[in-house]
């Protein structure tokens, strides 16, 4: 009878103290002027559920307190905000003080220069000299023949063999980037590259706790041995003299060069390039893959637009500018691949001071989570949301609509969407005219946080 008293005191003082805890949190975070909302733990804030529920997390939250409310969550007093007219309100709005809020792991590994980690000025000068290297022109010119080349590579001798679609399309999208800053596709600083680049990935992704055997300390590493190379490439460039028609070439030409950089700054810009198209150009490329394979319908529509230009090419002849432009299909296939799948789930912003945003006031500091996802799915905007229908997008007007956050919007709409739509396209062009596939089957796939295959996507594959 005594144990049993014990327990259950011991239980009321658990429950007891959680409420305190909780209500004491919230009484915290009670100023005048707040969204609603609940704050959760102290430190943890709503964090574990909302990894946990994943999508379902947020709404939720709308549900009860609408689209546009408060947590606690990634380690941020945060407010999320759903709702299509404040989203692109907040993308717009840089200058009133809503700056990039990418979590402090990010900005360590990724660099002081990193295009997240400046504003004002500088942010129009690091954008400017990446826009110089990745403008149409630049795609037309120098970019997609060192795509086709690449792409041509690395999709030979997949015949007759299972192929883990996860692996091959992270490894095409590190290396295909590579190839294109500084020709280092097939070189032995490429294969040193790779797993240091990888353990980057995965440090900026983790909590900023810098303890041996942490992903924190790893990816400080990492980016230490990645810039230690970069570095060394630069001083042999400046020293041969030689031009080279790459990206890193464009970003070290000193004469005539509007948007010259300091070395810290083009090694920064560099590592921005690899990494902000990494996880988008290899994740959406996997999940067209699955699509397509799920959709017979739709890969034999992509498949004729793909056939019709081989017909009137030599096998050697390489994918062109006027190619890329008339694959109005394979376009709508790979921005349909993005909504659907939801590669990016929205973007992050911080507010520098105290400021009013949809008639509340937001402290300095905290964190805006403009979460795009459920736009994706709503029926309005996208009839039948959840039904692969790439045909959707044959109407480019959809690509321009004030919803359309695929590649975000305002001051910091993604630069590289069409460089990167370029190398999916090339990707798939090759996969679809050389090779029929087939799914081994048992694979997981996980939408939320990223999208990911934790144990790879397999497919076997034979040629056409
Ligand atoms: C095709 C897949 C891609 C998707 C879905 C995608 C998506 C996005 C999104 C949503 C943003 C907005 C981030 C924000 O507002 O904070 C963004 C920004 C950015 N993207 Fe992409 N991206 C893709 C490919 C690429 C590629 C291939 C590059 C390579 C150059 C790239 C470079 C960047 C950069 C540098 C920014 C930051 C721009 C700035 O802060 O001014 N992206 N991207």
């Amino acid at each position: 009878m005594a144990v049993f008293m014990m327990v259950l005191g011991l239980f009321f003082l658990v429950i007891c103290s959680c409420t305190a805890l909780l209500r004491w949190n919230e009484v915290r975070y009670r100023k005048k002027g707040l969204p609603r909302g609940t704050m959760g733990w102290p430190i943890f804030g709503e964090t574990t559920e909302f990894l946990r529920q994943g999508p379902n997390f947020m709404k939720n939250r709308r549900g009860r307190y609408g689209s546009f409310f408060k947590s606690h969550i990634l380690g941020c007093p945060t407010i999320v905000s759903m709702d299509p007219e404040l989203n692109r309100y907040i993308l717009m709005n840089e200058a009133k003080g809503l700056v990039p809020g990418y979590p402090q792991s990010m900005l360590d590994i990724l660099g002081k220069c990193n295009i997240a980690a400046v504003h004002g000025s500088t942010h129009k000068h690091m954008r400017g000299a990446l826009l110089a290297l990745i403008s149409p022109t630049m795609i037309r010119d120098q970019l997609l023949p060192k795509i086709d080349d690449f792409m041509r590579t690395h999709l030979n001798s997949w015949d007759n063999r299972v192929i883990d679609i996860h692996q091959k399309t992270k490894e095409m999208a590190l290396l295909s980037s590579l190839k294109q800053i500084a020709g280092l596709e097939s070189s032995s600083m490429a294969q040193q590259f790779m797993p240091e680049f990888f353990k980057l990935v995965l440090g900026t992704l983790s909590l900023p706790i810098n303890l041996p055997g942490t992903n924190y300390r790893r990816g400080l590493q990492a980016r230490k041995n990645l810039v230690g190379m970069l570095r060394q490439l630069i001083q042999e460039r400046r020293a041969s003299k030689e031009s080279h028609h790459d990206m890193l070439g464009g970003l070290i030409k000193i004469d005539d060069n509007k948007y010259k950089l300091t070395d810290d700054e083009i090694i920064d810009q560099i590592i921005t390039i690899m990494y902000s198209g990494y996880e988008t150009v290899s994740t959406t490329s996997m999940m067209a893959i699955k699509y397509l394979h799920d959709h017979p319908k739709v890969l034999e529509e992509l498949r004729k637009e793909h056939l019709e230009i081989r017909g009137r090419k030599r096998l050697e002849d390489p994918i062109e500018w006027n190619d890329l432009k008339s694959l109005r299909f394979t376009r709508a296939v790979i921005v349909e691949a993005s909504r659907l799948a939801t590669i990016v789930n929205g973007v992050l912003r911080k507010t520098t001071e105290d400021m009013e945003l949809n008639g509340f006031v937001i402290p300095k500091g905290w964190r805006i989570y403009v979460y795009t996802r459920e736009i994706n799915y709503d029926p309005f905007l996208y009839p039948d949301p959840l039904v692969f229908n790439p045909w959707r997008w044959l109407d480019k007007s959809l690509e321009s609509q004030s919803y359309f956050f695929i590649f975000g919007g305002g001051t910091r709409m993604c630069p590289g969407k069409e460089l990167g739509i370029a190398e999916i396209s090339t990707f798939l062009h090759y996969f679809v005219t050389r090779y029929r596939w087939e799914e081994v089957g048992g694979d997981k796939l996980m939408r939320f946080p990223r999208v990911e295959a934790p144990n790879g996507l397999h497919v076997r594959v034979s040629s056409c």
